[in-house]
């Protein structure tokens, strides 16, 4: 099964019809979303630039809306099943990492799911390696201390009891160049966790 297939059979398995996706940047994971049948998809991001540039891409997709805003001031009145974070969580602070499950606790329907996906704490080796193949690329941070491996999710979720299954792989690479691609599976750091609170 492909990536998108494994995202696209778990949204017709939970019938899962409202994607949020946050921190769309300039659409890259938005156009592959917008390739999910029978789904309507906000995207976000508080960049304006951002999001004039994806807007512009993605005119003719008529299940996006693109939204410039902060994601901590969304409105709690609107649910979404499904909320993707595609290399966000890494880009704020531990504290941070915590306000994002507890402000999606709020947005998320009762069987919602959140999608994480980002990278290990080991990127920087694979971002020094990425260096000697595509030289102007820049390396990546490591910002976040917030997950070294699997067993830091599974403690972590356990506490908030939420339910976890973990790829050891990015379920949306759809753009990723083949470069990063093939460095990705001789050095994997990357990570999909789909979370889903227990009731
Ligand atoms: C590293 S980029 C990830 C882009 C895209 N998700 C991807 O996977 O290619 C992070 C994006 O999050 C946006 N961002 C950062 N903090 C945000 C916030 N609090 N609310 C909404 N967007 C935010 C940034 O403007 C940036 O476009």
């Amino acid at each position: 099964m492909t990536n998108l297939e494994i995202l696209k059979n778990t949204f017709k398995k939970k019938k899962s019809k409202n994607i949020l996706e946050v921190g769309c940047n300039v659409g890259l994971v938005t156009k592959t979303l917008s390739k999910i049948p029978n789904i309507g998809i906000l995207s976000i991001d508080n960049n304006k630039q951002h999001v004039n540039i994806a807007k512009k891409k993605l005119k003719f997709e008529k299940n996006i809306k693109f939204k410039v805003i902060n994601f901590f001031d969304l409105k709690e009145s609107q649910k979404f099943d499904v909320i993707i974070f595609r290399e966000f969580f890494n880009i704020l602070n531990y504290k941070k990492n915590k306000q994002i499950i507890r402000k999606s606790e709020k947005i998320l329907n009762d069987k919602g799911l959140i999608i994480l996906i980002d990278f290990y704490k080991s990127v920087t080796t694979r971002s020094n390696l990425l260096q000697i193949f595509i030289k102007s690329k820049k390396p990546t941070k490591n910002l976040n201390k917030f997950v070294e491996n699997q067993n830091d999710f599974n403690k972590y979720f356990k506490k908030e009891k939420w339910k976890i299954k973990i790829f050891n792989k990015d379920l949306l690479d759809q753009h990723v160049s083949t470069v990063s691609k093939i460095l990705e599976m001789i050095y994997p750091v990357k990570y999909t966790v789909f979370a889903y609170k227990k009731k």
